[in-house]
């Protein structure tokens, strides 16, 4: 007799905090069935990020694995859709900014559009192609930075509230400009809490964004500034990381409510790296 896709999945951590390896499933078969599906989005629930290897999918059929987590969020800048697949995006490092540097997309540690008043809860890559080696993914598990703090520390911050825009006039690492028909959008802000508690496990995990928080609220700019300096600072001690090597046919999927990360451009530039993205809808931050 066949054994179900749920008997074979096997997870496997990656670090003793954050992220675990599945192996044994296709995430084409996934889809017609209810108990792989609820393995996975456990091991999502229990790990923050999973990377799950092996895959063979093209555009649609990663779009359809996405939504196995949630709905799918449409991302702000459509000049990276997949053509044939709009709300499936991607990431590439054949393309250049106006003034013709590369631009690697995520380079800076970030959580995926807090400027949004909904942000997504997730973010999913596919790996199609990949240089042989560097361009990894760098996780922080900000539950853990949060724990780690000082109790002075936490009381100062529990209630600040923080005015996220689409790019911070802080941050060091410039995005790419956004078509016409969305730069009204580039100039809206939105407050989200600098704690926040996570709608699944009920934890607290700090939530700031280097690139995209340009004010705190009742506060100096100036010690805004600091202050979230410091907590980056703390946040991205390593012993807070999960480092992910990618590999040929990984799809990644982690958790924006609790977790920063970042690219890495260290990779010859004559290489190419070329990944699936999607986001998955989430909730208000409180
Ligand atoms: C991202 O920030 O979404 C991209 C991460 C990566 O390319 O490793």
């Amino acid at each position: 007799m066949a054994i179900a896709q749920s008997e074979r999945i096997d997870v496997r951590p990656l670090s003793a905090h954050t992220g675990a390896e599945v192996l044994g499933i296709d995430l084409r078969d996934a889809l017609n069935d209810r108990a792989a599906r609820v393995e996975l989005k456990r091991a999502f629930a229990d790990h923050s990020v999973i990377a799950i290897r092996d895959q063979k999918l093209n555009a649609q059929q990663f779009y359809d694995a996405g939504e196995i987590f949630g709905e799918i969020f449409p991302q702000h800048n459509p000049r990276f859709s997949v053509p044939d697949c709009p709300l499936v995006h991607y990431i590439s490092n054949l393309d250049r900014y106006e003034d013709g540097r590369v631009y690697i997309p995520g380079e800076g540690y970030h959580t995926d559009h807090s400027n949004d008043a909904v942000p997504p809860k997730a973010t999913m890559l596919f790996a199609v192609k990949l240089p042989k080696t560097g361009g990894d993914t760098q996780f922080i598990n900000m539950h853990r930075a949060y724990d780690t703090l000082p109790v002075a520390v936490k009381r100062r911050i529990e209630d600040l509230q923080c005015v996220h825009v689409y790019q911070s006039k802080y941050s060091e690492r410039k995005l790419m400009t956004l078509a016409d028909e969305k730069k009204a959008f580039s100039l809206k802000q939105v407050i989200h809490p600098m704690v926040r508690t996570h709608p699944i496990t009920g934890k607290k995990a700090l939530y700031i964004n280097p690139i995209r928080i340009e004010s705190i609220l009742g506060m100096q700019n100036e010690d805004a500034q600091k202050l979230l300096n410091e907590l980056l600072e703390h946040s991205i001690d390593l012993s807070n990381e999960y480092r992910h090597k990618w590999r040929s046919g990984d799809v990644v999927i982690w958790d924006n409510r609790c977790l920063m990360h970042k690219a890495n451009g260290d990779y010859p530039v004559e290489e190419l790296r070329y990944l699936y993205r999607l986001m998955i809808k989430g909730e208000v931050p409180v």
